[in-house]
């Protein structure tokens, strides 16, 4: 039984990952800024009031877990916004900036010293995030995935001596409130398709880029 720790696990991807992994026995920690009747209802630990974005809430999350080992972390936290090249917001841009990129790199600088040699650490990106795949629009998002494989990339080289692998992972189009639905895959698929992932991440793995459905993406 592994204990996992997810971030924004009160509703979407995250709330799901949280489902499907304490159903088979995993540990979960499921850390919201608020939490969900849905969260709730899966009899989960819950560490309420962490947004990934404050230093102070992140340090709170730290001494909630009180020196437990944590085996995986899941870096779900995350926020979209599509604006174009017209209609630029510096502020959403930041804010993006904030949670997607810096969100992850705080959390698990933060709990680090709870996890030992074989850890995981997952980072939910995007395949929006990727430069060759790249087709122009929503600048704020993009730039914040694109950063936030970067800070994947330069955890797996500086984790690699701790033996904690460090993987980016592309859910696929997940009808959630991110995309207000839109998307075709349902979030049961794509938790389906993460958590194998997940369990298959190795040292030998870290430091790469993958969809929900086990192809490895181009950065
Ligand atoms: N859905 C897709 O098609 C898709 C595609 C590619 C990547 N992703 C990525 O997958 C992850 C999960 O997204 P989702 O589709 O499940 O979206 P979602 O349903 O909107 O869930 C996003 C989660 O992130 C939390 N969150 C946002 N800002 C936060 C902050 N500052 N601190 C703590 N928690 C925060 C939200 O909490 P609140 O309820 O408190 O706002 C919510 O729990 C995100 O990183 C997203 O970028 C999604």
């Amino acid at each position: 039984m592994a204990c996992v720790v997810i971030t924004g696990a009160n509703k979407g991807i995250g709330l799901e990952l949280a489902r499907q992994l304490s159903q088979r026995g995993d540990e979960i920690i499921a850390t919201v800024r608020t939490k969900s009747d849905a969260l709730s209802d899966l009899g989960v630990e819950v560490v309420e009031g962490i947004d990934v974005t404050d230093d102070d809430a992140v340090a709170r999350l730290v001494g909630a877990l009180d020196g437990r080992t944590i085996d995986v972390l899941i870096n779900n936290a995350g926020i979209l916004t599509r604006e174009g090249l017209d209609d630029l917001d510096w502020d959403a841009i930041r804010a993006q900036f904030e949670t997607n990129t810096l969100g992850p790199l705080r959390v698990t600088k933060a709990l680090l010293p709870n996890m030992t040699k074989g850890g995981k650490v997952a980072i939910l990106s995007s395949r929006m995030a990727s430069l060759a795949q790249n087709v122009g629009g929503s600048y704020a998002y993009r730039i914040s995935k694109t950063a936030v494989n970067m800070v994947g990339s330069n955890l797996a080289i500086d984790l690699k001596e701790r033996g904690i692998a460090v993987m980016l992972l592309h859910p696929g189009y997940v009808a959630t409130d991110i995309n207000g639905h839109s998307g075709p895959v349902s979030t049961e698929e794509s938790a389906r398709g993460l958590i194998p992932l997940i369990d298959g991440l190795t040292l030998e793995k870290s430091g790469t880029f993958w969809n929900f459905e086990g192809d490895e993406l181009p950065w």
